[in-house]
């Protein structure tokens, strides 16, 4: 298989714009989930290396050549780190398909192209982050101030490494912020490799520290630390609620794109033929591992036979394979924890009642590496494990309803909130579900749009705060300064 890296160096915690090894002198090993092989080692972030990259964000923050730089220049030198990225885009795409599993395709054609965007839409913000002046009673003038909060601590999980970690860094150097991103255990390669690029775009030292590790220690030692302003994090509804616990000793603020279960509803009135490409991509792309996978396909009864079976057949001719080659569509499961936890909810689902229409077993092209087949189950009531919990990986819940009501109620039932799908002609129905269904993003005949230049986030346990969009990122990496002055 082609997913090995040939000779690639043990690669350190990258502070003030160099590699070091971690103060522990400890190392992990970072897996092709493909193989099963070991890529390379990684230095194991712990407490004193994350102290290290703060003291190395706050002196950038003082340092003129960050803190007081013209932003004109920090959009340039964003837009740089944007060329930079796209020059280097089939080197970041190997390691990121490598190291996470997903295809090329994926890695090369749909998330390097979405992170030299994101780069280049928050370059284009660097020069227009400003307050405003208020009309307040007397002879005083009032007005506001946008600061930056200072260091940020960005912690991403393996799904999209270096997307996840484009969306907060992009926005947080846009805003004048020094950053320390801790890149997930299984995937720490590309965020090094971002660190990197952006020395050599000329972002002075300390700007973006990287500090690969553990969530329990590096992890930790980051929501923990006094001087983080900020915690902006991507991942688990659990580890999300640990990181609200562990924050309130310091009161800084959080910010947390966490879990879902996102339905995606498709009404007997559909181009039922798009629907059904949609719900499939919806639920298939990126091997499940998408936090807005649409896993919960709710069918109106009268087309709900012809999706089932559409599905399955889809389901059927998404081989996994070798996920550096060009024409695979389907890669490997991150890792094999990630492996179990699938099959685990696969087994859970035929032994709760689920009528498995497609799929359902490990799939191993080499008798190596962490494989699934993409799975269907239909009949899924919402009381079944596989309709409630998230899975993160290629297994499609498929349930009935009978009408908009119970569409709507069906898609509202679950503890999170982050996207939703509806498929239907009706444009007045399209209009009632998006206003009435709890969920941040909600998609109308399409599904998985994505664009720095709207917001992305959810509501309930899918968490708060929101990725992206201007006004967002200004709301998030900014504080707001009230200024008075007297004209007396
Ligand atoms: P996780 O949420 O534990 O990991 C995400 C990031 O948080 C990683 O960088 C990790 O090192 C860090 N982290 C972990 N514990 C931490 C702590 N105590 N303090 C600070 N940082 C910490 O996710 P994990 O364990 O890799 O995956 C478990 C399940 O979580 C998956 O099966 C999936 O269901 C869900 N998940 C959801 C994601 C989403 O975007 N919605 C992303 C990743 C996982
Ligand atoms: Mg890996």
């Amino acid at each position: 298989m082609a997913g090995t890296i040939e000779g690639l160096p043990e690669t350190g915690v990258w502070i003030d714009n160099a590699s070091h090894p971690a103060a522990s002198g400890e190392t992990f090993a970072t897996l092709n989930p493909a193989t099963g092989e070991v890529i390379t080692r990684v230095a194991s972030g712990d407490e004193p290396d994350v102290s290290r990259a703060v003291d190395s964000a706050r002196a950038a923050l003082r340092n003129p050549a960050w803190g007081r730089i013209d932003p004109h220049e920090r959009a340039r030198l964003l837009w740089r780190l944007a060329e930079l990225i796209e020059e280097n885009a089939d080197e970041l795409a190997r390691l990121e398909t490598a190291d996470n599993g997903k295809t090329w395709f994926e890695s090369r054609k749909v998330d390097l192209p979405q992170v030299v965007s994101t780069f280049r839409y928050f370059a284009g913000m660097a020069d227009k982050v400003h307050g405003e002046t208020i009309p307040v009673p007397g002879p005083f003038m009032n007005y506001t101030r946008r600061e930056p909060v200072g260091v940020v601590g960005c912690i991403v999980p393996w799904n999209f490494p270096l997307s996840l970690a484009s969306w907060k860094v992009a926005p947080a150097l846009a805003c004048g912020n020094t950053v320390v991103l801790k890149p997930a255990e299984e995937t720490p390669l590309s965020a090094l490799r971002l660190g990197e690029l952006a020395a050599e775009a000329g972002l002075p030292p300390g700007v973006l520290n990287v500090v690969p590790g553990f969530g329990t220690k590096a992890g930790a030692a980051l929501v923990q630390h006094p001087d983080v302003a900020l915690i902006s994090f991507t991942g688990s509804t659990e580890t999300g609620r640990l990181i609200v616990r562990e924050a309130a000793g310091t009161l800084k603020q959080v910010s947390l794109e966490l879990g879902g279960k996102s339905p995606n509803v498709i009404f007997a009135d559909a181009d039922v033929g798009a629907a059904i490409r949609g719900a499939a991509s919806g639920i298939f792309y990126g091997k499940g591992e998408v936090c807005a996978a649409g896993s919960r396909i709710l069918v109106e009864r009268p087309v709900y036979d012809e999706v089932v079976d559409a599905l399955a057949e889809r389901a059927a001719s998404l081989t996994p394979g070798d996920p550096m080659a060009r024409e695979t569509r389907m890669g490997a499961i991150v890792s094999e924890t990630q492996l179990e936890r699938v099959l685990g909810y696969i087994d859970a689902g035929r032994r709760e009642g689920a009528r498995l229409v497609a799929g359902g077993r490990r799939h191993d092209p080499g008798g190596r590496g962490f494989f699934v087949d993409a799975t269907v189950f239909a009949d899924v009531t919402p009381e079944m494990t596989i309709a409630r919990e998230e899975i993160f990986g290629p297994v499609a819940a498929v349930l009935p309803f009978d009408d908009f009501e119970e569409g709507i109620e069906l898609a509202n039932r679950t503890i999170y909130g982050l996207a939703a799908g509806v498929w239907t002609r009706d444009v007045a129905k399209a209009h009632r579900f998006a206003a009435a269904v709890d969920a941040g993003v909600v998609w109308v005949n399409t599904y998985n749009r994505y664009d720095p230049a709207t917001s992305f986030g959810g509501f309930k346990a899918s968490g708060s705060g929101r990725e992206l969009g201007m006004k967002a990122a200004l709301e998030k990496y900014t504080r707001e300064k009230s200024v008075w002055v007297s004209l007396a």
